[in-house]
């Protein structure tokens, strides 16, 4: 099953994309997730995209599309994956279903997490997140066990430097100028499927096995 998930900033992409992986046994590719091991790591991918991240931009295309297709080609992709942060534009958008086209494949879903922007702006504030292992958390209302500290692996939570107000409101005016474009780009082809991403955590996930059951 190859499933793009759509959906603004802190629409709740990354949360739900986990689930789906440990639930289908394939793999969540997150773009975000690979700059920010990247920089972890201190690569020269890392470097150049860490400024783009810190001002709310994309990364340019000729650092991000080739870096996924060869990840999609990799043997854990074979029965499927789970693409969060990817497409971002229509350009990428574009790449990914003429690179799936070359090899007689497309997605099967486009899941549209749709949520306002004020109750983004409230789930980025409280949102905390594991450098370690990648758990995604929130102060309100999916808090971790122990206050401050991973629940899967122990270590301690941080605050991402992107979910700073400032950052935050610029990320989404780039969501909507470059992103949100391809919400349609999908809806034409047949493949958008919106989920109300607002309710609960057990909501959207029931609504998700719902979609994905048939
Ligand atoms: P990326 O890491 O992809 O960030 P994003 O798309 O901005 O998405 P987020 O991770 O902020 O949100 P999410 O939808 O995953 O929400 P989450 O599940 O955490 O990208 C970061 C940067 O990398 C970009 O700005 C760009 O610079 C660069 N980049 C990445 N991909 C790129 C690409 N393809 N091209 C160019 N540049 C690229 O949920 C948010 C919060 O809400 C959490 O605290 C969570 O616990 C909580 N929550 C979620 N669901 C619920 C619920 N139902 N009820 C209550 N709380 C909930």
């Amino acid at each position: 099953m190859k499933i793009v998930l759509l959906g603004a900033p802190g629409a709740g992409k990354g949360t739900h994309a986990q689930y789906l992986s440990d639930k289908y046994e394939i793999p969540h590719i997150s773009t975000g997730d690979i700059f920010r091991a990247n920089l972890k790591n201190g690569t020269p991918l890392g470097l150049k995209a860490k400024a783009y991240m810190d001002r709310g931009e994309l990364v340019p295309d000729e650092l991000t599309v080739d870096l996924v297709l060869d990840r999609l080609n990799q043997e854990d992709c074979e029965n499927g994956y789970i693409l969060d942060g990817f497409p971002r534009n229509l350009f990428q958008a574009d790449a990914l279903t003429k690179a799936l086209a070359e090899k007689g494949e497309d997605i099967d879903h486009a899941i549209h997490f749709v949520i306002s922007e004020e109750a983004i702006i409230r789930r980025m504030s409280g949102r905390r997140v594991c450098p370690v292992c990648g758990a995604t958390y929130n102060v309100v209302g999916m808090p971790t066990k122990v206050e401050g500290i991973c629940d899967r692996c122990g270590s301690e939570v941080i605050q991402r430097e992107d979910d700073k107000p400032a950052t935050v409101l610029k990320r989404l005016e780039v969501y909507r100028e470059q992103t949100e474009p391809i919400v349609g780009y999908y809806r034409e082809r047949g493949k958008e499927e919106r989920i109300d991403s607002s309710q609960p955590l057990e909501e959207v996930r029931k609504a998700l096995d719902e979609l994905l059951k048939g």
